[in-house]
């Protein structure tokens, strides 16, 4: 989709839909929306009066406009109140006019910002909001739904801030295109996308983004000694691979930090032995969410290029019942040397996580955030509205929370105090799988993760529950959402 930047008078403006957004309680049509509503005989106004236009969240007012010149519609959508009015409700407001009016097989927009509001910031949310409505799971359907492809969008203020728009737009379309490029590689089927296919389109995408990349095989995963991600490999004939994409700024410091992103890429999870139950398991191809949103964040920072350094590792495996499975009780040793029961076999995301994040450390980074479908637990705790947040380090939480308000992805801080550290010892091992039954699985899976992480600052994100939506919203289509690539693109932009 083809979005730029447009000067003229929203009344002149050939377009089939002009979209535009009012506030609650905001009964009058003023300013440039006045002159708009000049030209098309003071419709606006008539709605507003008779007090159907009450500005309600993502409420949908469209006219169809019969003038000789101008817009040939015009789609006003509720903003709700004025005073809680962000970037992030902004976001909303234009991905939900795309897919209003895709809906009706229109191809083509302008978006008018109100008075004032013009700033780089709303037109990166505009653009944002654009690209990611656009987007639908629908890559294998033979015949496309109606309207599929939008074609073009320009974004109208009331103004002349060209450089600040063009600036936002040239962000905004940087990150949803990798967002929608983390939504598409979650949305391939696992016969479609194994660790190796995985591999192959990560390494692609580093090459053409210009990241180092280094593909680690079987062979080298062996020699790195890593244990925990080889017993859960070990139940499939795909091989595993672990991806390691390396951003470098122009001038890096001596001694400054790296931030490593590890994202959980299980392409597939039956459970393993400890199987999981039919109803719903094809949903399990999106298990490898995490490492598909670090892939996409990495292809923005590419080209965005932070002063942070940024290594990302993403552990890929296939989690398979079979003859050479490991099975329930059965003891691994990580990399890092620790011994670990495998309790259940389910519990496998755990398992290569703390290989890559010893991996990482290893690698150099000062400063850890992992994001990965973990847990049940974590969707019956927040559903598919908030990203569950652990951590060891409070002032790093503190940036990563700051940063999901700047992207506008919900992500909500969770407890881990020490004790949760006592539902993970084991009888024979330093450490068991799982927690010993007693609730708290969201937070047992980061203690279990914590015992790898050591004293380096480390957040953990579960994005079990909003990593897949069932159903769509008006917003976003359903299937895979790209979360948290906005998320982390801001926390690589504004470290140090
Ligand atoms: N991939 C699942 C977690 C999951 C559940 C993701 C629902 C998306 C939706 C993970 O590997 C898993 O199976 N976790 C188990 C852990 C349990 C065995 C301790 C779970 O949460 O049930
Ligand atoms: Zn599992
Ligand atoms: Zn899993």
């Amino acid at each position: 989709m083809h979005i730029k930047y447009d000067s003229q008078s929203l009344a002149k403006i050939e377009t089939p839909a002009l979209v535009t957004y009012a506030f609650e309680h905001e009964n009058r049509i003023e300013g440039a929306l006045a002159e708009l509503d000049a030209a098309i005989g003071g419709r606006l106004k008539t709605i507003a009066d008779a007090g159907e236009l009450t500005g309600k969240t993502l409420e949908m007012t469209m006219l169809h406009v019969h003038g000789a010149s101008g817009p040939a519609r015009v789609l006003v959508v509720g903003a709700g109140k004025a005073d809680k009015f962000d970037t992030a409700i902004l976001r909303r407001i234009a991905a939900a006019a795309l897919r209003h009016l895709k809906a009706r097989s229109v191809k083509s927009l302008v978006f008018a910002l109100r008075e004032g509001q013009l700033t780089a910031a709303a037109a990166q949310a505009v653009t944002e909001g654009l690209l990611l409505g656009a987007y639908d799971s629908d890559s294998y359907k033979s015949e496309k739904k109606a309207g599929a492809a939008f074609e073009s969008a320009a974004l109208a203020g009331f103004g002349a801030a060209q450089a600040e728009a063009e600036k936002g737009i040239a962000r905004g379309r940087v990150i949803a295109e990798a967002q929608n490029f983390a939504r598409e590689l979650v949305n391939e089927p696992s016969n479609k996308l194994t660790p190796r296919i995985l591999a192959d389109r990560a390494l692609a995408m580093a090459r053409e983004a210009g990241l180092d990349v280094e593909i680690l095989d079987e062979k080298r995963i062996a020699e790195l000694k890593m244990g925990a991600l080889l017993g859960v490999a070990q139940g499939s004939d795909e091989p595993p691979r672990v991806m390691v994409l390396t951003y470098t700024p122009a001038n890096p410091r001596p001694g400054a930090p790296v931030l490593g992103l590890i994202g959980k890429a299980v392409t597939f999870d039956t459970g393993g032995i400890s199987i999981k139950p039919a109803e719903g398991m094809e949903k399990m191809k999106y298990d490898m969410g995490g490492g598909g949103a670090m892939l996409g964040a990495m292809r923005a920072i590419a080209a965005l290029k932070p002063a942070v350094k940024v290594i990302c590792v993403v552990p890929s495996v296939e989690n398979m019942p079979g003859h050479r499975a490991q099975k329930p009780g059965d003891v691994v040793i990580a990399m890092s040397g620790k011994t670990i029961e495998v309790i259940n076999t389910d519990a496998e995301g755990r398992l290569i996580l703390a290989d890559a994040i010893t991996y990482a450390k290893q690698l150099g980074c000062t400063h850890l955030v992992d994001a990965a479908t973990l847990t049940g637990a974590i969707v019956v705790a927040l559903a598919n509205v908030n990203v569950g947040a652990f951590t060891n380090n409070q002032p790093l939480m503190d940036r990563l929370l700051a940063s999901a308000k700047n992207a506008g992805e919900k992500i909500w801080p969770m407890p881990l105090d020490d004790e949760y550290s006592d539902f993970i010892k084991s009888n024979i091992a330093d450490i068991q799988n799982i927690g010993s039954g007693k609730g708290g699985g969201a937070v047992t899976a980061a203690a279990f993760i914590r015992e790898f992480v050591g004293d380096t600052p480390w957040v953990h994100l579960d994005i079990a529950g909003t990593a897949w939506l069932d159903e769509g919203k008006p917003w976003s289509a359903k299937g895979p959402t790209g979360v948290p690539v906005r998320t982390m693109v801001d926390l690589a932009m504004n470290f140090q």
